[in-house]
């Protein structure tokens, strides 16, 4: 099954599939509670990296969709050594 990440409306990313491994920036496994999983995307969960809800009292807007296969992808920010 492929590995979806969907970029939710006001919320969070929910990580759908059932080979999914989520490490942090030494390589160390995080227990995944259930599957499918939401990571946080506003900041303000108490449970990082995954959402536990409070995006929905935060006041958190996210409402960019894709901008579809045809467009570029964002410039870097000013400063950024590639
Ligand atoms: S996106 Fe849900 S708590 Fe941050």
């Amino acid at each position: 099954m492929t590995t979806t990440i969907k970029v939710r409306e006001n919320g969070s990313l929910l990580v759908e599939g059932e080979d999914v491994k989520l490490v942090d920036w030494t390589g160390a496994e995080y227990v995944v509670p259930k599957k499918p999983f939401s990571l946080c995307r506003c900041g303000q969960s108490q449970q990082k990296p995954f959402c536990d809800g409070a995006h929905k009292t935060c006041g958190f807007v996210g409402s960019e969709g894709a901008p579809g296969p045809k467009a570029s992808p964002p410039a870097p920010p000013e400063g950024t050594v590639l």
